[in-house]
């Protein structure tokens, strides 16, 4: 048979094969060597089962160990832990552009279909993050202007407070409504008053999103388990929140056809933009459009709702604490009237306070998970190309070698001798690099006018003949305080 190949011949393919699994496996255990040091898993899991749902405390042990930059497996995944403050800055401010990558995974991929900002990488994600800037200055954001619906929002929880006069009440549900009603208003024109159930359901489908993009949720690095009875490990239900989520915002849009309102929010600029651009260029078209208002929505309400409960829970936690930003408000701004945004460079105290609040909640703990684009070396580790790295954001605001007692709540941390205002390049609650949240200006804006109105006008304490609160949080990526009460007492004017 002359077309069959001689034995000779064949002991060649044999051996080119041999030679280039070998060459695969020394590259790969060269790989693992240069790899930061981590704890070894099991096959198969990796070191999933040891890892609770507060990663970020684990992390911090697993650092006790291994340091600011290990590596661990989780599931089928080798992701990389970024740890602590010095390791963070080498790799998100030093090679800021080298780590701007965001992972593949069937989590985050399906979220906005990596055409939105937050889950999206390379020219997609720096296009819609500087669209959506642009789009967000035009809507206020940045100016003085943002301030009136900012006090709307104020003002609707100042009213349930007014009425509560004299009584213990749970906060979640009104600022939770007034948040998302002030978020709405910045995202879009269009009204959802008519809709209150539809929202409330709608409100459901996000929770159930937010518990399921958290960056240690097991599914992500073992998708395996999505198949698993009796919910897929929370992906079933996410799948089918998601699928809700969407149809929403494509009602939404779809309304603007009929719409001839004044258009002030986000998307009506995003949709001028669209207009003005050839919609077969990316990402001037309504899928692009959808992916920056489901980030939006996520990005913006939730955060502020998560930093204002637990601003609160803070504040009456710490008594004394409100009492000085009751009397810095007394003395700078005086019984007349309500602080405005021009107020806060006076109110040194009152920003130390929403310093202290965001280092103490650190309420995005592990970040969002960064992807390495190219192969990087750090320190002496070599990173490969496309590594998932998880910020641990948490581990740099309680590390005790940066902060004095950093378990305790103490704004005075954050004022210099001369009573100023002093920052630090670690306190990092909106991330640092190429990523940096987009909303810094506007969260911080937004908590300094509700902390600051509110405690002019009412004290808020611990109810009597009730158990403390606990700081205990739910898992979400952005974690809350569980539900508390306080008890409300108007101030006199
Ligand atoms: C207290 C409030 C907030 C906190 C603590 C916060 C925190 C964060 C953090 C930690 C990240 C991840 C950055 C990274 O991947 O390294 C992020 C990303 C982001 N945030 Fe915020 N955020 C807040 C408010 C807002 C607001 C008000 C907006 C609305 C515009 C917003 C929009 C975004 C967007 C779009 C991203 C993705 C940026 C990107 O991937 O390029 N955030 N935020």
């Amino acid at each position: 048979m002359a077309w069959l190949p001689s034995s000779g011949l064949i002991s060649v393919i044999y051996l080119a094969i041999i030679a280039l699994i070998c060459r695969w496996l020394f590259k790969l255990w060269i790989n693992i060597l240069q790899l930061p040091p981590g704890p070894w898993g099991i096959p198969i899991v990796g070191y999933l089962p040891w890892l609770s749902n507060k990663a970020y405390l684990d992390f911090i042990e697993i650092g006790k160990k291994y340091g600011g930059l290990f590596s661990i497996k989780l599931g089928n995944e080798t992701v990389v832990v970024l740890n602590d403050w010095p390791t963070i800055k080498a790799c998100l401010v030093d090679k800021s552009k080298t780590f701007s990558g965001r992972p593949f995974n069937i989590m985050v991929n399906t979220f906005g279909n990596r055409k939105d900002i937050t889950f999206a990488d390379g020219p997609v994600w720096q296009k819609q993050r500087n669209l959506t800037i642009k789009c967000m200055k035009n809507a206020g954001v940045g100016k003085s202007a943002i301030q009136i619906y900012i006090l709307e929002m104020v003002d609707q929880i100042m009213d349930f407070l007014k009425q509560s006069d004299g009584k213990a009440v749970f906060l979640n549900t009104i600022i939770a409504n007034s948040v998302f009603a002030f978020t709405w208003k910045l995202i879009s024109s269009i009204e959802l008053a008519e809709n209150a159930d539809e929202m409330k359901k709608i409100t459901k489908h996000f929770r159930i999103i937010l518990n399921a993009l958290r960056s240690d949720n097991p599914v992500t690095y073992f998708p395996i388990l999505r198949f698993c009875p009796p919910n897929g490990f929370g992906y079933w239900k996410y799948q089918k929140s998601l699928k809700k989520y969407h149809w929403f915002l494509r009602r939404v849009l779809d309304k603007y056809k009929e719409q001839s309102s004044p258009k002030y929010g986000v998307v009506d600029y995003y949709i001028e933009e669209i207009k003005q651009n050839d919609s077969k260029n990316p990402p001037y078209n309504a899928d692009y459009l959808i992916g920056v208002m489901a980030d939006l929505m996520v990005a913006t309400g939730d955060t502020s709702i998560a930093s204002t409960l637990w601003g609160f829970l803070y504040l009456v936690l710490y008594p004394e604490v409100q009492q000085k930003v009751q009397s810095e408000l007394d003395k700078v701004i005086g019984r007349e009237r309500l602080p405005t945004i021009e107020d806060m460079p006076r109110l040194p105290y009152l920003n130390a306070v929403t310093m202290e609040i965001y280092r103490m909640s650190s309420i995005v703990t592990l970040s969002i998970p960064h992807s390495t684009l190219e192969k990087v070396q750090v320190n002496d580790c070599v990173i490969p190309k496309r590594t998932t790295c998880i910020i641990n954001l948490y581990a740099v605001h309680h590390d005790p070698k940066l902060w004095d007692e950093p378990e305790l709540f103490k704004p005075e941390r954050f004022l210099n001798e001369d009573n100023e205002v002093q920052s630090f390049p670690y306190l990092i609650p909106f991330s640092v690099g190429a990523r940096q949240c987009i909303g810094q200006s506007l969260g911080d804006v937004e908590l300094r006018l509700i902390f600051s109105c509110i405690l002019h006008r009412f004290t808020l304490s611990l109810p009597e003949n009730m158990p403390k609160p606990s700081l205990e949080s739910t898992a979400e990526v952005s974690i809350k305080p569980l539900p508390y009460s306080v008890y409300v007492k108007c101030r006199k004017s």
